[in-house]
């Protein structure tokens, strides 16, 4: 705590683990913290100027889950050292361990869950006066709580804002913990979203992102507007110049989608459209919905109307079942798509899910050896397909220097690619065209043009 002009500064730290779904709630979080005098600390700040700590957390893997516990263990000594310091775990595994947490780690002051983000202030509050430990983790999994429209937002980044459109998810696909910790799909108005868009463009940024679990299925619930019918309207905010959106859903990608962004101005050509598998029998007991064939047909509807765009997924190896036939479909029908990139994941039981209780679970060993077998054949092929763009122009978005070498200056295309080129007189936020003369794997180097 510092003193300004008299009145208390508090500071709040947040270490956010997870997705851009939670990289998007911290700000929220930390808009409305502002409301009470926590100013936000840059997340590279140590975490004993904090007044206030908070793990926004995420519990899709068992590894995301032993980070958070392995910092609970470091906040411990941080706390004996100070102990005013409100200590907070907020995000995915504060909805799933609950008061677990607390009893397992007492320094931990609150845990709030999913749907109580809009109460954090009062939690905090309350331990401002009592020091007691709250717990506030209420999430009725089958009805959709309401979106509380009238946060703050305290933005990260300068040029790029997250926009969450809708929350929860209805899939419940058998590995994945995301349904039961962030409740059932609800949408967001159209209006409230736009909203949000024009106040992002009017604070400077450039470009935003869409967010939802499905983000396909948005609207399915209050019936306000199709997903492409928002994309149209946000395309449309004025001085918005790139729209992202993520995730998508493979079983309900619509054909209007594909058109908004084949006509979009400002739309880019970029999906991210997760396969988790390559063979119909995993598929179907992942609970997919979609079929390898379904997909493909998919894959062929975007490339035709929009052959520009990039191409990206999510694959899990060593799901209960797979056996040696379904791994050499699945790199089949990775050297059949070709993917621009791939996140990819070995399979981690989650309790509570219908995979973890499959009797027919694979062995780490063959687990691991398969993800090595994955990830070769998908960095030929992503190597293989930025080698195809040499010599081209391509618009990028300027971000800055890069981490290693001043002089060299980064930024993203429209199909979200990194490209490294030689800084001249552009500023953050510029857009240049680079001619791209190195291509490698994971990134695009260039000259500007
Ligand atoms: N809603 C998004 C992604 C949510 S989680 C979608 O459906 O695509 C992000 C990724 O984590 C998933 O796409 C999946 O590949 C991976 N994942 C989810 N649960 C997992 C588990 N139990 N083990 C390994 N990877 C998992
Ligand atoms: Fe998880 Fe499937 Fe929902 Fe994605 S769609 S969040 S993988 S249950
Ligand atoms: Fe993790 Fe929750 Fe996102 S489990 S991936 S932070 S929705």
């Amino acid at each position: 705590m510092k003193i300004i002009n008299g009145k208390a500064q508090r500071y709040v730290k947040f270490l956010v683990y997870g997705c851009q779904m939670n990289v998007a709630d911290a700000e929220r979080m930390a808009g409305q913290l502002a409301d009470i005098g926590y100013e936000r600390l840059a997340d590279d700040a140590p975490m004993e100027d904090a007044d206030l700590l908070i793990i926004n957390t995420c519990a899709v893997r068992e590894t995301a889950e032993d980070k958070v516990y392995g910092k609970i263990g470091e906040i411990k000594n941080i706390k004996r050292k100070n102990p005013q310091l409100i200590f907070g775990i907020t995000g995915c595994m504060a909805q799933k361990e609950s008061d677990k947490l607390i009893k397992r780690a007492p320094h931990i002051d609150f845990v709030l869950g999913t749907g109580k983000v809009h109460e954090l202030n009062a939690v905090v509050q309350e331990i401002e006066r009592e020091h007691g430990h709250v717990v506030n983790t209420e999430l009725d999994a089958k009805t959709a709580p309401a979106i509380a429209e009238d946060h703050r937002v305290a933005r990260d980044g300068k040029l790029s804002a997250w926009i969450p459109i809708m929350y929860g998810c209805n899939n419940f696909c058998t590995y994945c913990i995301v349904p039961y910790v962030r409740g059932r799909e609800r949408s967001r108005r159209p209006e409230d979203v736009v909203k949000e868009v024009e106040q992002a463009v009017a604070q400077g940024y450039k470009e935003v992102t869409l967010l939802g679990q499905n983000v396909n299925s948005y609207g399915k619930d209050h019936k306000l507007a199709t997903f492409a019918e928002l994309l149209k309207m946000v395309d449309k905010v004025e001085g918005i110049k790139r729209v992202r959106f993520m995730t998508s859903h493979p079983k309900d990608l619509s054909d209007e989608v594909i058109e908004a962004i084949a006509t979009g101005e400002h739309l880019c050509e970029h999906i991210h459209l997760p396969v988790q598998y390559g063979s119909n029998h995993l598929l179907k007991v992942m609970n997919r919905v979609y079929t390898v064939e379904s997909y493909k047909e998919l894959v062929r509807k975007i490339r035709a109307r929009l052959p520009q765009a990039s191409l990206t997924t999510d694959l899990i190896v060593g799901f209960p079942g797979e056996t040696e036939d379904d791994f050499a479909q699945m790199l089949d029908f990775l050297k059949e798509i070709r993917y621009d990139s791939a996140y990819t994941f070995i399979y981690s039981k989650r309790s509570g899910t219908p995979a973890a209780t499959m009797d027919n679970q694979v062995a780490d060993d063959v687990k691991k050896e398969r993800l090595n077998a994955l990830m070769a054949v998908q960095n030929q092929i992503s190597l293989e397909k930025n080698q195809a763009l040499l010599d081209s122009v391509m618009e990028v978005m300027v971000e800055g220097p890069s981490k290693n070498d001043e002089s060299v200056w980064t930024g993203h295309t429209r199909t979200n690619k990194i490209v490294l080129f030689n800084h001249q007189d552009e500023q953050p936020g510029d857009f240049v065209n680079v001619k791209i003369t190195h291509p490698q794997t994971w990134v695009l180097k260039g000259i500007r043009v």
